[in-house]
């Protein structure tokens, strides 16, 4: 299981997924630096690689591989792994060389480690489409596990980058996934305009004063233009006080599928 370290409980429940499946579980812990941008946050992304250890030991993972930056980048290093269309849209436009940064380390990663299965969360909805692709087109032999996005009890999706905010930012950030939930609302009362649903998100994410970055509903498969005939995913990526936040749910035309582990009245019958 690939981490970026600073776990939380998203980290853990797939930690305990794996834990759960398999007879061996490796996380990698790499604060990958070609996934960041010039002017974004790698180093001020949170680390804390001994509270990490004590976490992963504690779900009795066997193996908490935490390389550095030479072993995962050694002198002479230079292919890179460009996923195409999969990693142009949403968070790929906005963020220029992230999936490709993404794609590459995911395949050294498999390469080292050689896994049976691979366990990834659907909150990062665009980054398990770009590692499907990669483990697709060069043929690596793994299953991909994708699991649901885990909460916190006022819907905001789980994420190390939660840890920057102060409390009042923090407050405001569960704006998010109320958009996304406004919008869930109005297709399951049948509306299926993409412009409609993601002017119910804008609005509520502009009361709450975040700055949006992008709100967008893609094909659920290809990632490509949306049909309503088929499932698709509404995403977005949006800044509090400077920290970039993303989340997204996924629709479903015979009945609506918000992912995570919710148990708020309004997620009624969903799974
Ligand atoms: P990181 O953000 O540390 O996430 C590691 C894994 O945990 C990813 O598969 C991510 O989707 C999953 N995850 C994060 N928050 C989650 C949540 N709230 N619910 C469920 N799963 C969650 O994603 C990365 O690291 C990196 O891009 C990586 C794949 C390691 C490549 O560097």
């Amino acid at each position: 299981m690939p981490t970026m370290g600073a776990f939380h409980d998203g980290h853990l429940s797939l930690m305990r997924t794996a834990r759960s499946e398999c007879d061996v579980v490796l996380v990698s812990l790499f604060v990958n630096p070609t996934q960041f941008g010039p002017d974004e946050d790698y180093h001020r992304y949170p680390r804390d690689e001994s509270e990490d250890a004590s976490l992963a030991s504690d779900i009795a993972i066997d193996f908490l591989f935490a390389p550095s930056n030479e072993e995962m980048y050694p002198p002479g290093f230079a292919c890179v792994i460009d996923p195409g269309p999969a990693g142009q849209g949403l968070c790929g436009a906005h963020r220029p060389g992230h999936f490709t940064g993404v794609a590459t380390v995911v395949a050294r990663l498999l390469g080292i480690v050689a896994p049976d299965v691979t366990y990834f969360g659907l909150k990062d909805f665009q980054q398990v489409a770009v590692v499907r692709r990669v483990v697709a087109d060069l043929a690596i032999p793994v299953e991909i596990r994708a699991l649901s996005t885990v909460r916190e009890p006022d819907g905001l999706a789980m994420s190390s980058r939660n840890r920057l905010l102060e409390p009042e930012a923090r407050e405001r950030a569960a704006a998010l996934f109320a958009g996304l939930r406004g919008a869930v609302e109005r297709y399951a009362e049948g509306e299926r305009s993409p412009a409609r649903l993601t002017a119910v998100v804008r609005s509520i994410v502009g009361e709450a004063g975040l700055d949006l970055e992008y709100v967008d509903v893609r094909d659920a498969e290809t990632l490509g233009s949306y049909t309503p005939e088929r499932s698709a995913v509404l995403a977005i990526a949006a800044r509090v006080d400077g920290t970039r936040l993303i989340d997204n749910v996924v629709l479903v035309p015979s009945g609506n599928v918000v992912p995570g582990r919710v148990s708020r009245p309004w997620a009624g019958g969903t799974a």
